[in-house]
């Protein structure tokens, strides 16, 4: 899908989704480096405003009462202009945040396949979704019910095991060709 922007200028936030260790962080942060804006992760913003991690929330008050934080958080950090978001896995399959997201951002599907995401996460006990499972199982079975929701992001980046520079310089270039967004500054 081809989205135009105004003298194709980036006027809005650019939102990061894709399955749990996509990348969306590392790259995001890069990312917005490079083209000179904020960086938030929804996650961390939550963290942050809660005072309490991810694990605990999960634990003590349930994932729907983290789903709600979440459409919150994200939702309120839609409201800048330009800025990156990375976005927590979940965020985009709720149909009602989704919506939002959508219209107010462009959207970036960092597209991983279940051996590298498997790679990415399988040392870090920090995500509530993938304790005490199969990780690689569980990752397969969220990719194959995720990844249609996710293919209605504007602009698909394959997540390949690449140094990072390499990675921002393809995502620019998606962002270029798929969403006709002119990028002024090269690496
Ligand atoms: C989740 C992904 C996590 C975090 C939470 C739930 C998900 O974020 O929001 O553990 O449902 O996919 P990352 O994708 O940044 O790991």
């Amino acid at each position: 899908m081809k989205i135009f922007f105004k003298n194709n200028i980036i006027n809005k936030p650019i939102v990061l989704i894709g399955i749990m260790g996509a990348g969306k962080t590392t790259l995001g942060k890069k990312l917005a480096k490079h083209l000179d804006m904020e960086f938030y992760d929804s996650d961390e913003e939550i963290e942050s405003k809660t005072g309490l991690s991810i694990k605990i929330i999960f634990k003590e008050q349930g994932e729907l009462a983290f789903r709600e934080m979440e459409e919150k958080v994200v939702t309120q950090l839609l409201l800048g202009s330009k800025r990156i978001i990375a976005t927590g896995g979940g965020a985009f399959i709720n149909p009602n945040l989704r919506k939002i997201i959508k219209k107010r951002a462009i959207t970036i599907w960092l597209k991983t396949d279940v051996d590298l995401a498997t790679i990415r996460v399988k040392d870090n006990k920090r995500r509530p979704l993938l304790n005490n499972v199969d990780v690689r199982e569980t990752l397969s079975v969220m990719i194959e019910k995720r990844n249609p929701i996710y293919s209605e992001a504007h602009v698909t980046v394959e997540s390949e095991n690449i140094p990072h520079n390499k990675m921002i310089s393809k995502l620019l270039y998606e962002l270029e060709t798929q969403a006709a967004i002119k990028i002024k500054k090269q690496i």
